[in-house]
């Protein structure tokens, strides 16, 4: 798919990874839609971006489908959906303060796994309807996963889990919708420079750049985006993950 002219919403497109996609598909002339929970940063990128922001929770299955249909009716359609919306959810699983409460691991599964879910399923109800493309192709829905899910330190069993199940749902939702020339794909990044990982204190963020094999620095904004912008131009790039971490493999802790 050639990005220039291409309708595409970003959940999570307020803050970090997503909103370096939202900023790369505005400079290569694409029709952007932000959906996030953010509402106050979410109307500031409209307004410095003129992008279209659809306030909604990836978790709500019915606010989900409303905002794509909205994206629908300002855009004409949409080929292009990439999640990015997520939350870290770190905890053990026996804390200092006992057993982790399910509602936080389920809070956790809920964002990241259920919420792409969502996001997926009322994609596709409307990329269905497009019209074929080269190779027929109708559209794209690309995850954000994470290496945690095949490395998930400790603290992170909410968080792996999630971004397992992202990648364990990819490859059948690619072979069901291939029929209709709907491509899935998901990219695990390793660690990047975000909001998420601001705040953390100096020593940790000069170890987390120690463990990167090559560059031994975070990865950027732009980097990831880059990566987006190679799903969504090459059409065989399907039903894979795509890690993305200068060769890093998350030790234990
Ligand atoms: N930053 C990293 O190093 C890194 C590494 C691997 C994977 N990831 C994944 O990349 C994605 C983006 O991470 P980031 O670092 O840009 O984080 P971020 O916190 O900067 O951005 C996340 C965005 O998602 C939105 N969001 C969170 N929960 C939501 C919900 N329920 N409904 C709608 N919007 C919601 C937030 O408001 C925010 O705008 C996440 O899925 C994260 O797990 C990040």
């Amino acid at each position: 798919m050639r990005v220039a002219g291409l309708r595409v919403v970003v959940s999570g497109g307020a803050s970090g990874l997503g909103l370096g996609v939202v900023r790369r598909l505005v400079r290569e002339g694409a029709s952007v839609a932000v959906l996030d929970r953010d509402e106050v940063r979410g109307q500031a990128i409209a307004s410095e971006l003129g992008v279209f922001f659809l306030p909604a929770d990836v978790c709500e299955e019915a606010a989900v489908a409303t905002a794509i249909a909205e994206v629908c009716g300002r855009f004409g359609g949409l080929d292009c959906a990439v999640a990015c919306a997520g939350v870290l959810g770190p905890g053990r699983v026996l804390g200092k303060e006992g057993p982790m409460p399910l509602s936080f691991f389920e809070k956790t599964v809920r964002v990241n796994l259920v919420g792409s879910f969502n996001l997926a399923k009322a994609a596709a109800e409307r990329m269905q309807h497009n019209p074929p493309g080269e190779d027929g192709e109708r559209g794209l829905i690309l995850f954000t996963a994470s290496i945690a899910a095949f490395e998930g330190q400790i603290g992170q069993a909410a968080y792996s889990a999630s971004k397992a199940g992202v990648i364990g749902m990819t490859l059948p939702i690619a072979r069901e919708l291939a029929r209709f020339g709907i491509r899935v794909a998901a990219i695990a990044p390793g660690v990047f420079h975000t909001p998420m990982i601001e705040g953390v204190p100096e020593e940790v963020y000069r170890a987390l750049c120690a463990q990167v094999p090559f560059p031994s620095r975070l990865g950027t904004v732009d980097e990831f985006a880059d990566a987006v912008l190679f799903a969504i131009g090459n059409r065989y790039f399907n039903g894979a993950v795509l890690r993305l971490d200068g060769a890093l493999r998350l030790p234990p802790r």
